[in-house]
């Protein structure tokens, strides 16, 4: 029953506990301390108010810009911080400091999103989880950002500012979920099935952020210290199990605590009932990976456990919220090309456009030297860049430009090491890799992952959300789901009244 006062309801209260007879004066943000706050400088009692009054001046120009752009995806979250600790050794996979011991520790930071929904939007909608976990290593930042689901929609960065743009709301009417636009798009893209299925099944509405496991979803690459690369995905296996949320339940809570989830990581985090995960990858080598029969680099596809089981390497621990959200979670920079020397990426469409688009919208959204705000920033910083809105780091004085001969920063020999050698071939054009295999795993989830309750489950979610479009559009999305299973077509079909005599028109 989260309507007792709880350790959200107390923060005020274990604030004023803990600073008993601290009390300070206020100041102005320039530290010039305030005489009156309950009235502004005034001619008489009803005269002007006087330009002079820099009190006023200092905190109404203040407020009117306490809002940055929120994050164009991913806009509500929460977040904590904690520690990553190596309980199994992989120095045979990677050289990445963070794992160069057992029981070496790293701090972390961690932030859960909702996908889809602006920056008040309940927490308890049907909608894919954010994931993303920044790593403040000896090496620099290194940030796995990623969602709690191992696969995506699309697999092709052309396709993802659309993708988004049928999950928001309607450029005309303003209000989301326009369905037709939802499911206009992913019945026309094939490769969406798969992940349309686990967002519409139980794991569509968690628990709370608590109760999901994370996955960095992309296929990445480990470099060992002989400089021999694996591909590697990673998982984030939630300790405190899987626990979802029916849709009736989501729906109340929607209305009544619209930041549920939020409300339920801090409270955890309180009372000293830390959320932990079993930090576990798959890894194949280059050879393994040319033998699979699927695209180990295809986004919508997973790595089948058979072919490569989880190798369990630590665990990540959440023991501490944040002091002030907007300074350390709404102002979090997660950025999937923030990479350490013995990890980089791979030939993933989706993975190389999203090495240009954090970066990008960092600094839109942060500003030029996001990369120097507290929470953002790494242990060391030795670069050629200097100013720009915002500097605080002065670099001690040293050149600005590259090469000199006045004892500036060079070249670190290990990340040059550890820098991934790829053959590359194939000529340059656009070839629309929609056409793969789009249902064989969708169809091993739907038989072999999905019980028989959540099948039925999975039915009545696609149900309420597709009798909303048009018959046109549920017939082709039907017509996909067929595909998937003869019966999970001939289900939706009955459901919607729908006949079996149709004309898909494209
Ligand atoms: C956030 C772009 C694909 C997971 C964002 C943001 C942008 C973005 C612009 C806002 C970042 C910010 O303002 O801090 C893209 C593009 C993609 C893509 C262009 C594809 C080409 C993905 C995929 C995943 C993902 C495939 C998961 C596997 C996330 C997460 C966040 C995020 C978790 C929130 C990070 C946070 O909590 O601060 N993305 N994204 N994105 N994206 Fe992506």
């Amino acid at each position: 029953n989260h309507f007792v006062r709880d350790s959200v309801s107390n923060q005020l209260s274990d604030y004023a506990e803990k600073h008993e007879g601290e009390q300070t004066s206020i100041t102005t943000g320039s530290g010039n301390p305030v005489g009156e706050k309950d009235a502004s400088l005034t001619v008489g009692y009803h005269g002007p108010t006087l330009l002079q009054d820099v009190m006023l001046l200092d905190d109404l120009s203040h407020f009117t810009k306490e809002r940055n752009p929120e994050r164009v995806v991913h806009a509500k979250g929460a977040g904590a911080f904690g520690y990553f600790e190596v309980t199994h050794d992989i120095t045979q996979y990677t050289a990445a400091k963070p794992f160069s011991e057992l029981g070496k520790r790293t701090p972390i930071a961690v932030r859960f999103s909702t996908v889809a929904g602006e920056r008040g939007y309940p927490d308890t909608v049907r909608d894919v989880r954010g994931f993303a976990v920044k790593f403040y290593t000896e090496d620099g930042i290194w940030d796995i950002v990623g969602n709690n689901t191992p696969v995506f929609f699309v697999k092709d960065a052309a396709l993802f500012s659309s993708f988004i743009h049928v999950l928001k709301r309607n450029p005309v009417t303003n209000v989301r979920v326009d369905y037709d636009m939802f499911w206009d798009f992913v019945s026309l893209r094939k490769e969406t099935t798969h992940q349309t299925l686990i967002t519409f099944s139980d794991r569509g509405i968690p628990r709370s952020y608590r109760h999901m496991h994370g996955y960095g979803s992309h296929t990445y690459s480990f470099i060992n210290a002989q400089g021999v690369l694996h591909w590697v995905k990673y998982h984030f296996i939630t300790n405190q199990e899987i626990q979802n949320m029916s849709s009736k339940d989501a729906l109340r809570i929607a209305g009544e605590d619209p930041d549920f989830h939020t409300r339920d990581l801090y409270n955890a985090i309180s009372t000293g009932d830390y959320p932990s995960w079993t930090f576990c990858i798959q890894v194949m080598t280059q050879e393994q990976a040319q033998k699979l029969s699927y695209d180990p680099f295809d986004l919508t596809k997973v790595w089948l456990h058979a072919d490569s089981p989880l190798i369990p390497v630590g665990r990540i621990v959440l023991n501490k919220s944040p002091s002030n959200y907007f300074a350390e979670i709404e102002q979090i920079a997660m950025d999937v090309a923030h990479l350490i020397p013995g990890i980089d990426i791979s030939p993933d469409r989706m993975l190389q456009a999203r090495m240009f688009a954090y970066r990008d919208t960092h600094q839109y959204r942060l500003g030029t030297n996001y990369n120097q705000l507290s929470v953002n920033s790494a242990y060391r910083v030795h670069n050629y860049s200097r100013d720009g809105y915002g500097t605080v780091v002065s670099q001690g004085g040293a050149p600005n430009y590259h090469p000199n001969s006045f004892e500036g920063p060079v070249i670190d020999k290990r990340a040059r090491a550890l820098s991934p050698c790829l053959p590359l071939h194939g000529d340059a054009k656009r070839i629309d890799s929609g056409h793969d295999d789009n249902f064989s795993q969708a169809r091993l989830l739907y038989t072999r992952v999905l019980k028989e309750d959540e099948r039925v489950r999975l039915v009545e979610n696609l149900v309420d959300w597709l009798k909303r479009t048009t018959k046109k559009i549920q017939r082709r999305a039907i017509s996909n789901f067929e595909q998937v299973h003869k019966s999970l077509g001939t289900k939706l079909r009955e459901a919607l009244n729908l006949s079996e005599e149709f004309h898909i028109e494209f």
